[in-house]
């Protein structure tokens, strides 16, 4: 069967309503007072909605390959008076003047917020996950691991910041819900280079009212029960 994907363009007009009814329920506002101060390094401009609350109290460096979001982020941009960085790269093939900016930067924060492309890119660089669904989670996988591979998570840096969509165990504590996260991304992502999580917070995640369908995986890994849709801020920070 032949599949049709959702193209850059196409996904950069998903993800412009799905920003815009973020910004509208405060989600950018929250997050970016969560994010530590420093140098802010962002993994993906979408339409510039992080950038242009960060940017109130960061220097921001917005890293995106799909040009109709860098021309959309921009424009929202411009329209709002804020200033910006975007470097245009994909996260998968830096190259050498890709990372000579990152450097020349001097990132303290990383952050990677509600990471996901166009489902091109993400068949390109899934191609041994055969489950539709487990698919953009394997994507948001592999781009965590390039957040802390070491062109990217050098030396100046001293937090991560992640967000994701997911679902929240129903009964589940505060303290259960950062201990389990905690756990996994400690295990999986952030051990091996020296950081470790120390922030978890859920927040409730409006879904009434919003057109973008998103492919939510399973996490074997946490709790199993009845989950409800949440975002769910995760902060490392360098231990050694
Ligand atoms: C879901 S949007 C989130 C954007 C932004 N962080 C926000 O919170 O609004 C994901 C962004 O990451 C970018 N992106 C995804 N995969 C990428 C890759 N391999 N290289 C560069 N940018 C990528 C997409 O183009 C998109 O702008």
């Amino acid at each position: 069967m032949n599949r049709v994907l959702i193209n850059p363009e196409q996904y950069s007009q998903h993800w412009k309503k799905e920003s815009e009814f973020l910004e509208f329920h405060g989600i950018y506002q929250l997050l970016s007072k969560m994010t530590p101060s420093g140098n802010v390094l962002e993994f993906g401009c979408g339409i510039g909605k992080g950038i242009r609350y960060l940017s109130i109290g960061h220097n921001v460096l917005s890293l995106d390959s799909n040009p109709y979001l860098v021309d959309e982020a921009n424009r929202y941009l411009d329209s709002v008076g804020a200033s910006r960085k975007i470097h245009k790269c994909d996260f998968f093939e830096l190259t050498a003047d890709d990372k000579r900016v990152i450097r020349e930067f001097k990132p303290k924060v990383i952050v990677g917020w509600f990471i996901g492309s166009h489902g091109v890119d993400i068949f390109k660089h899934t191609q041994e996950e055969p489950n539709d669904i487990t698919k953009s989670k394997l994507y948001r996988e592999k781009i965590e691991d390039i957040v802390v591979s070491p062109d990217v998570c050098l030396a100046s840096v001293e937090y991560v910041h992640l967000v994701n969509r997911g679902g929240r165990v129903v009964g589940f504590t505060e303290a259960e819900l950062f201990n389990d996260t905690k756990e996994d991304y400690d295990t999986y992502v952030f051990e091996s280079i020296g950081f470790e999580v120390f922030e978890v917070k859920n927040i409730d995640w409006p879904r009434e009212g919003s057109e973008f369908q998103y492919a939510q995986a399973h996490n074997p890994n946490l709790a199993k029960g009845e989950v409800v849709p949440t975002i769910i801020s995760i902060i490392a920070k360098r231990v050694k």
